[in-house]
């Protein structure tokens, strides 16, 4: 469900770069207070798409609004809009604390107001003690945190961040993530992040659109759009899963290699169903139930449950393992699912 009403309104948005369309009639809308992040491979238009919102890029057509005035004629510096660039900049030769002042010290506010504020969002992201540090003398994490610091001290209505975890690593990144979404809800400031990973927009957001060469796929809460994926490119992308082309038809999906499998008359016009791997049991050859037979190619393991990959009349099927015995390689192995789990794609 969407919250709060639309703060920013982008509608119709395109941009070319020659013959690249970076941006191909973008519409969507964010709301207030939401954490929205934008999702897609590399080239799809995320960083256009911020850019054009904080004026940096002027769209060849489309509007944008905020609070439902028109932002486009209005220069970057003026917009209650700030852009956490993907490879953000501190300047080397200052402070913590200078760092973040710099935009209220160019704002020209009084210095009481200043160091109020600076004070403020400097206990907001834990780096009081860190204040007269230099960003040389602090770890990833604590940097990236001085440039978050200095976009939310600016106060701006809508907080655009460019790929903004992407420098740390798998263990810090974890950790930042709890805290961007802390701050969120404590400064009370609509974010829209922009991410390549999808858990990280999955776990984040309150809303995901997904992009694909300029043109947004699907926008949907994570949930939605894990479990009801539209498209193909939207499956394959979000989660793991395996997909079956082929047609409803006979109260079965057809297969063109496999023959029919179970699925429900909610495929009926699908272009292909994909199976995510909870979905897919396994069990004995021999079991009444299984859908198909096939023989194991690989085992991960996950952590609390292992990822088997099952090889059946050359297609490879994805099933999720719980049990403390796990699978070996090259045994042979039943798969079963229920028809409802299946889930109809309707697009490429
Ligand atoms: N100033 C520019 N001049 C020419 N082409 C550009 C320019 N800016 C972006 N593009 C092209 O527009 C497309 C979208 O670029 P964009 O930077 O928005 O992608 P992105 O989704 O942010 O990718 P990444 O995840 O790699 O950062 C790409 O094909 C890119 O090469
Ligand atoms: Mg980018």
């Amino acid at each position: 469900m969407a919250a709060g009403t639309a703060l920013l309104d982008i509608h119709g948005v395109s941009r070319s770069f020659g013959d690249v369309r970076a941006l191909d009639d973008v519409s969507l809308q964010i709301h207030e207070n939401e954490f929205f992040a934008l999702l897609g491979p590399s080239g799809c238009g995320k960083t256009t798409l911020l850019r054009v919102i904080a004026g940096f890029e002027q769209p060849d057509s489309g509007s944008v609004t905020l609070d439902g005035v028109d932002l486009l004629p209005i220069p970057p510096e003026k917009r209650a809009v700030n852009l956490m660039f993907q490879s953000y900049a501190l300047f080397p030769h200052m402070t913590v604390e200078r760092n973040v002042a710099y935009g209220l010290v160019c704002e020209k506010l009084p210095r009481a107001e200043i160091t109020e504020r600076v004070d403020e969002v400097l206990r907001t992201v834990g780096l009081t003690d860190k204040r007269s540090a230099l960003p040389r003398e602090l770890s990833g994490g604590q940097r990236q945190r001085v440039a978050l610091a200095r976009a939310i001290v600016k106060r701006p209505r809508l907080l655009l961040l460019d790929e903004p975890l992407s420098a740390l690593d798998r263990k810090i990144r974890g950790e930042m993530q709890m805290e961007l979404k802390r701050l969120q809800h404590e400064v009370g400031i609509t974010f829209v992040v922009v991410t390549h990973d999808q858990d990280e927009a999955m776990s984040l957001a309150d809303r995901v659109a997904v992009m694909d060469e300029g043109v947004v796929r699907q926008l949907d809460a994570p949930l939605d759009l894990y479990r009801r994926p539209r498209s193909i490119f939207v499956a394959d992308f979000i989660g793991s899963s395996t997909i079956l082309r082929g047609s409803y038809a006979d109260g079965a999906w057809q297969t063109a290699g496999m023959g029919p499998i179970p699925a429900d008359p909610s495929c009926t016009g699908a272009l292909a169903v994909a199976l995510r791997p909870e979905s897919v049991r396994l069990v004995a050859p021999s079991d009444t139930t299984a859908v198909r037979r096939g023989r194991v190619q690989e085992v991960y393991f996950q952590g609390d449950h292992a990822l088997a990959l099952v090889h059946v009349d050359g297609v490879s099927f994805l099933a999720n393992v719980r049990d403390d015995v796990l699978p070996t390689r090259d045994s042979d192995v039943g798969l079963a699912w229920d028809a409802a789990a299946v889930i109809p794609l309707f697009e490429e």
